[in-house]
């Protein structure tokens, strides 16, 4: 099929890598022309593990092509997916949906074909698909038959490419020509597929969502209980994972979730519930705890460093929001180092790929390197679960620091290890 993908960012570029990878003819499209030069010479503006390498291919074999705006080349194509961005809008927590809108209307303002697929790819309150059949109706004057559906994406940063290629289930959502139209896209991936209306498969997304966020805060709340009494968190989720009803994923205590679908689809969910003024406090109640989470962190940085934090060296490992990337959106290491930075402490961080450099610029020291990092701290801060940080050789960071304090926000380290080597060590929800 010849796919044109509108919003080459993290979904769309996967999307339209992996499409063209199962054999489809794609065009992505873009509105920043520096990315899409870049692109067209195969490099990739964001770090996901393999992507580079399935553009370049892709494009090597004429299957994968880029161009900028929207036009009349979309008659060539059999489906257009949207997959712009849909950020949380400030005022009341609900997805800005204007990039949809806008080119909803460029898609109606240039089709010309008799029919034609529209589907949602980004992920967007319920409801959404509605307004782009109503939005294409108004903007094309040709009277196309449009088909809309909905096919939310479920990859996870860092996995994306596996994710895409080997889904749980990929969601089909829309009116009868839009699923079949899915339903033949999708024919080589060997997955389970749902197949439902356009609000359910919008819906599944922002639920599935909700439900994975709920586990982890649910987690941590519980390791603010294990902290005051003396239990410990990984060997409670360990006995609770293990019951089939609930399995062992996503009930990693730690500093929080962050990234840019958790926060903002939380968020999403609760808006529309809000919207028909429906109780939100369980959706109040993730968000709250996944906020505080951060400042329960910072207390014990504070407890464990003496006196007060003003003039002291702090290290900070980790600054995406999660190993295997480069995305800080939402990272808890941007609430921890701004308050460090409120407590006159002296801050240097290490991350293998990402930098915060834009938020903090001088503020802070990013360090070329994890040991540099450390050098003369009087604590150590673990943000990001990265793998080069559970093998680092703790007697050289002890030898390097002031004064040898861990505060492990991701349990990555055995407590009776360090402590033995030396270190006064605090995680979360562990003795
Ligand atoms: C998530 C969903 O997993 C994916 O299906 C959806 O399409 C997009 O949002 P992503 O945000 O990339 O993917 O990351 P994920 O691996 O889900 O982790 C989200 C956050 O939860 C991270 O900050 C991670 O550190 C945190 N987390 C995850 C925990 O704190 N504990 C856990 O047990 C699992």
């Amino acid at each position: 099929m010849k796919i044109f993908i509108v919003g080459v960012g993290y979904v769309g570029l996967v999307t339209a890598a992996c499409l063209a990878e199962l054999g489809h003819q794609v065009t992505g499209v873009d509105i920043d022309p520096d990315k899409i030069k870049k692109l067209e010479k195969g490099e990739c503006p964001i770090y996901e593990p393999g992507l580079e390498e399935i553009i370049k291919k892709n494009i090597q074999a004429g299957r994968l092509k880029f161009q900028i705006g929207i036009n009349e080349e979309i008659n060539k194509f059999d489906m257009a997916m949207i997959a712009v961005g849909t950020p949380e809008r400030e005022s009341d927590g609900r997805a800005d949906l204007f990039y949809v809108g806008e080119t909803a209307r460029h898609i109606a303002q240039n089709c010309r074909k008799k029919d034609f697929v529209v589907v949602g790819k980004s992920t967007v309150p319920i409801g959404t698909a509605t307004q782009i059949r109503e939005s294409l109706a108004v903007y094309n004057p040709r009277k196309t038959t449009f088909h809309v559906g909905s096919n939310p994406e479920t990859l996870r940063e860092g996995n994306a490419v596996s994710d895409f290629m080997n889904p749980d289930r990929i969601i089909i959502g829309g009116d009868k020509k839009a699923q079949e139209a899915l339903l033949k896209l999708y024919e080589k991936i060997d997955s389970p597929k749902i197949v439902t209306n356009a609000r359910s498969a919008e819906m599944i997304k922002l639920a599935a969502n909700f439900m994975l966020a709920l586990r982890v805060s649910a987690t941590n709340m519980l390791s603010r209980i294990c902290d005051v009494t003396g239990a410990d968190i990984e060997a409670v989720m360990e006995g609770v994972g293990m019951d089939k009803r609930i399995g062992p994923k996503f009930l990693k205590a730690g500093v929080g979730y962050g990234g840019s679908c958790f926060p903002k689809d939380t968020k999403s969910i609760r808006s529309i519930s809000d919207h028909y003024r429906l109780d939100t406090s369980i959706f109040d109640a993730v968000i709250e705890i996944n906020s505080e989470q951060r400042k329960w962190f910072c207390q014990k940085v504070d407890e464990i460093t003496l006196f007060t934090l003003k003039n002291k060296k702090i290290a900070v490992w980790g600054l995406a929001f999660k190993p295997d990337t480069d995305d800080t959106r939402e990272a808890p290491s941007i609430d921890v180092i701004k308050w460090l930075l409120e407590e006159g402490a002296e801050v240097s961080v290490f991350d293998p790929v990402a930098n915060v450099k834009k938020i903090f610029s001088k503020k802070i020291k990013h360090c070329r390197d994890m040991y540099e990092a450390v050098d003369k701290a009087e604590a150590l801060l673990i943000l990001t679960e990265w793998e080069v940080f559970k093998q680092a050789d703790l007697k050289k960071v002890k030898e390097a620091m002031l004064v040898p304090k861990i505060v492990d926000g991701r349990n990555i380290y055995d407590p009776k290890v360090v402590r033995k080597m030396g270190f006064e060590y605090v995680s979360m929800g562990r003795p």
